[in-house]
């Protein structure tokens, strides 16, 4: 079981029971359990135990390998490493919006080679093997293309502190009047499956983590999709950006003089 089509049976497998377990057990109105960078950036019980049994999954079929997850940071340190957010789009999750999902990528020496983004709500459940393509069950996936910036629906997201909040309104003010329409889902992995499936056309954000958009960025890439950073770096915290070649550098191009990381 060392081929990256391995590691996704193994991975769409864990991301499936960890959905099933969060849809049982999930109560109306799921309790806050403790706040993480803001007051309204929350964890729930269920947060844990979702990573919880996803690590004690890979533990049983993959002793040595190394995890990084939300919850419980890193462990570990194989050559393959388990990239977990246990639930992304935990504000969903707690108001019953059904925008919430299960994210797991494997990398194999630093490289992600398989991700799954199971949108437990919506019973949808992506996959992307490196070179394998993208897809949501049998359905390959492509992203839009040829869309210029001025037709496209662009999704993004904002970070829990009000300093790079107020920062990412600006930047948004500006793009707004640019393209087509702007949609917040609330999950940063689903958004970029969303690129993917062309749902819509791009995404950008500041301020997603690694388990945030490892597994959703090679679903994205996969399906066609130009992901990265601003100025020739790579995606990453100080901003994601994911289209299309083409509405990749446009949607980059208005975006480097809007300075939107420049709440650092
Ligand atoms: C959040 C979601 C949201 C994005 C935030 C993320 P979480 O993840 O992906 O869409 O805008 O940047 O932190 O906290 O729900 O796992």
């Amino acid at each position: 079981m060392s081929t990256a089509m391995g590691y996704l049976e193994l991975a769409e497998r864990i991301a499936r029971e960890a959905g099933e377990m969060l849809l049982a057990k999930r109560p109306a109105r799921p309790e806050v359990l403790a706040t993480k960078s803001s007051p309204t950036d929350v964890v729930t019980a269920l947060d844990r135990a979702s990573e919880e049994l996803i690590r004690a999954r890979i533990k049983e079929a993959r002793p040595d390998d190394a995890v990084l997850g939300e919850e419980g940071g890193a462990t570990g340190d194989g050559r393959v490493r388990w990239i977990v957010d246990p639930i992304d789009g935990t504000v969903n999750f707690l108001y019953g919006l059904p925008e919430w999902a299960v994210s797991i990528a494997v990398e194999v020496e630093g490289e992600v080679v398989a991700g799954v983004v199971n949108v437990v709500p919506r019973g949808e459940v992506f996959t992307a093997v490196r070179g394998g393509g993208a897809w949501l069950g049998g359905e390959r996936l492509r992203c839009n293309t040829g869309v210029p910036l001025e037709q496209a629906l662009i999704a993004t997201g904002f970070g829990y502190g009000p300093g790079r909040r107020a920062v990412q309104a600006e930047v948004l003010a500006q793009v707004v009047p640019r393209v087509r329409d702007i949609r917040r889902g609330g999950s940063a992995a689903s958004d970029l499956c969303a690129v993917a499936a062309g749902r819509v056309d791009g995404y950008y954000e500041r301020g997603p983590q690694y388990w945030d958009y490892a597994a959703g960025g090679l679903v994205a890439t996969e399906a066609g999709a130009r992901v990265g950073g601003l100025n020739g770096r790579p995606a990453g915290p100080d901003l994601t950006v994911c289209a299309a070649p083409g509405l990749f550098e446009e949607l980059h191009d208005l975006l480097v003089p809007l300075d939107p990381e420049r709440d650092a």
